[in-house]
């Protein structure tokens, strides 16, 4: 029987499934759990291993690592990426292998240091275009920063053509084993880059446009399935960094007595009627991945938010707070609310949208239930919206 572990000639998977893990950064939902994707790469001379695994599964790293090769033969750990679920397992590798060398950017260096407690004299920091030749096999450093903290890269094996980028080009989904093999594989993608690259789309599109040259047949990331057929995720990431945006509205609100919900209602009929492509969420029950997802390619924003104690309602703070720490691309708003008595939820939506690059293009703020004038109002702000949205692809 085949083992489809070994992904090429010299190179082998031997990361793990989380299939358990169901929240990740204690912020992310994680349906399908996650995995980490651990590399080694065995040249003539040389074996390195491409990044580790999150804290707890160290063990089963190092037996993994043990079908192939022995861990105690590794002469190099790469660190593409200092976050502990890629990173975490280097200090038990490095105490247990005295001859092992930690390869890392200048930054990464440091993190190490400071995290994993790796001595400056067994890092050696490489430069964007650096090379290290493991025996017939040649690994290349690509510099590319900020995907997601600051010190991340990549790392490129010449002959096999295979490019590991860790967080980049990933997805939390401990199902499938090649992205070519999993039905749900771009909308898992999609959800992960709206949670970790969508703030850093700028920087994505860089480094995408970095690799644009380089000839890639396998992009191996550290999350999820591995492309063995890069194209469809190339191609999807070149849209999402560029912030390409469709005719799509989402919709995130919350509402206690159902006023809001009364206007979010009317407001989500008129632009469906309109064409839109309509995405709602209740902040009660939504998982933020969704709404990470969504925001991806979403060109304006509905909020829906009651006053609540002079400002908005909390679960509206934290949705709005999280939409503009993930920058997406939107580039219209607009808020809706209702209040018993003195109002404030709009004030603080204009307030915590004040900086992003979205337009608010209207506010409606309603004593109590709507009325029929309300309503006229929810449409006349719809049709504004609709033609914004329309002008402006
Ligand atoms: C816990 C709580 C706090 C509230 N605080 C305020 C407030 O500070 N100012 C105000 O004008 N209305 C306040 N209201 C009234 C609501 O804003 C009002 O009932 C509104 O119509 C509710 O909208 P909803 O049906 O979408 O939940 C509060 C209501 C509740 C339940
Ligand atoms: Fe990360
Ligand atoms: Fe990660």
């Amino acid at each position: 029987m085949g083992d489809i572990t070994k992904i090429s000639e010299s190179v082998y998977w031997v990361g793990v499934k989380d299939w358990d893990r169901r929240m990740f950064d204690a912020l992310i939902p994680l349906p399908q759990g996650t995995s980490y994707n651990s590399y080694l790469v065995q040249g003539n001379e040389k074996t390195a291993l491409i990044d580790t695994v999150n804290p707890g599964f160290e063990e089963q790293l190092r037996q993994n690592i043990n079908r192939y090769s022995k861990v105690d033969s590794l002469d190099y750990v790469i660190m593409n990426h200092a976050e502990p679920d890629h990173a975490f397992t280097i200090q038990s590798i490095m105490n247990s292998v005295p001859k092992a060398t930690l390869i890392t950017s200048e930054k990464g260096a440091k993190m190490a240091m400071v995290q994993y407690d790796v001595p400056e004299e067994r890092i050696k920091i490489v430069q964007d275009g650096d090379t290290l030749d493991l025996g017939g096999k040649t690994l290349k450093f690509i510099a590319a920063p900020w995907l997601h903290w600051p010190e991340t890269m990549f790392t490129y094996l010449v002959e096999e053509k295979t490019l590991f980028t860790c967080d980049f080009f990933g997805s939390h989904t401990a199902a499938g084993f090649y992205s070519d093999e999993v039905e749900d594989l771009i909308p898992m993608a999609k959800r992960y880059f709206g949670e970790i690259m969508m703030p850093f789309r700028k920087l994505g599109a860089k480094a995408l446009s970095k690799i644009e040259d380089l000839d890639i047949e396998i992009i191996a990331p550290s999350h999820g399935p591995i492309h063995r057929n890069p194209e469809l995720i190339l191609e999807a990431y070149k849209k999402w960094t560029a912030g390409e945006t469709l005719e799509k509205v989402i919709v995130v609100y919350v509402s206690m007595w159902n006023s809001t919900r009364k206007m979010v209602d009317r407001m989500v009929q008129e632009l469906v009627r309109a064409g839109m492509d309509v995405k709602v969420f209740n902040l009660e029950n939504s998982d933020i991945g969704d709404i990470a997802r969504e925001l991806v390619d979403s060109r304006a924003i509905v909020l829906g938010t009651p006053t609540v104690l002079g400002g908005m309602h909390p679960l509206a703070v934290y949705g709005t707070y999280l939409v503009k720490a993930l920058k997406p691309p939107a580039k219209y708003a607009v808020a809706l609310s209702s209040y018993g008595w003195g109002g404030g939820s709009i004030k603080q939506a204009q307030e915590m949208l004040s900086g992003t690059k979205i337009e608010i293009l209207g506010a409606i703020d309603v004593n109590g239930p709507p009325t029929d004038k309300d309503y006229q109002d929810i449409e006349k702000l719809s049709a504004e919206l609709v033609g914004k949205i329309r002008e402006n692809p």
